[in-house]
């Protein structure tokens, strides 16, 4: 028996020269690609596919279990519902992804995962205004500035905003056409932004399909943590897409996509109905929250 590199089983070595040597005549069988990104592409999805399948040496039934199921994963994707995305996100490979392309720059504002609910489109909203446009919730006042990471003001950054209701729903999610819960604001000429949102609540990502099931069967909660989605975009400066969340939501540390990240972990400050809040809206006698959240943008091209 050869010793076993990395967490792979001992296999006689006539089975591992064997094994090696379909990997390497399938990587080879790349090396004509003109192409040399999808060369490098291929050639490291190949080795590591293969590492994968001599680790875990599944039985013929795993192999078409797997099968069946990227099949199941493929059925559910539709122009509505993107299963193979929700598949990358509870996997962490979208949160992966987000690292590698959101290189840590200065004080530059962490990103965090996408998520399948942004509209394009969304409604104008003045500063100060309401993106909640009806959704149910408690009202929250969000402020904050825009800035990059040499401190200077970015006047007119495009803020887009976007939170399910208290219900846990995304407006596009009830299917009766009503536009809530999402719209887009332009910093003033300190990089300030202020507006009224409704407080974030935990819900579950879409989990009656395949991966739902994926994570029923390993005992994970398709639950998000509590988060407002931002994305913020200004003329030579890198795109930022992240959420803010809650702090003292229950759900931080086991978030069912891997998007939580303590710096984006923010005091959503709770006021009684009789607080009056910061521009004196009339609030029917609700009790309303405040947060802030102060974005730095690094430097870079808007993608
Ligand atoms: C979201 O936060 O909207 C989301 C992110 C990933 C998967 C599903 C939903
Ligand atoms: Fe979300």
């Amino acid at each position: 028996m050869s010793p076993a590199p990395d967490d792979r089983p001992e296999v006689p070595p006539e089975q591992a020269a064997r094994e090696e040597e379909l990997v390497d005549r399938v990587v080879e069988s790349f090396a004509g690609a003109e192409d040399e990104r999808l060369r490098t592409v291929l050639s490291s999805l190949v080795r590591h596919l293969h590492g994968f399948l001599r680790e875990v040496r599944p039985t013929e039934d795993e192999w078409k279990q797997g099968i069946d199921f990227l099949t199941a994963v493929g059925h559910t994707t539709d122009a509505q519902r993107q299963e193979f995305i929700l598949l990358s996100d509870t996997l962490g490979a979208s949160m992966q992804t987000v690292a590698i392309n959101n290189e840590a720059y200065a004080d530059a504002t962490e990103a965090t995962v996408f998520g399948p609910f942004f509209v394009e489109d969304a409604p104008e909203v003045e500063l100060g205004g309401d993106v909640a446009g009806g959704a149910p919730g408690q009202p929250c006042w969000v402020e904050g500035t825009v800035r990059d990471t040499g401190g200077r003001p970015v006047p007119g950054a495009r803020i887009e905003v976007w939170e399910a209701d208290e219900d846990g729903f995304y407006d596009v999610q009830h299917g009766d056409g009503r536009t809530a819960g999402r719209g887009w604001l332009a910093a003033g000429p300190e990089g300030e932004f202020r507006f009224w949102a409704v407080t974030p609540t935990p819900y579950p990502i879409p989990h009656d399909g395949p991966v739902g099931r994926m994570l029923a069967a390993t005992g994970r909660s398709p639950m998000r943590a509590s988060h407002l989605h931002f994305m913020v975009t200004a003329p030579g400066l890198r795109t930022l897409v992240t959420h803010i969340f809650v702090r003292g939501d229950e759900l931080l540390d086991r978030d069912s996509v891997f998007g939580v990240k303590e710096s984006l972990v923010k005091d959503f400050v709770a006021h009684s109905a009789d607080e009056t809040p910061p521009d004196g809206r009339d609030l029917d006698d609700r009790d309303w929250s405040s947060v802030r959240f102060d974005v730095v943008l690094a430097p870079g091209e808007p993608t």
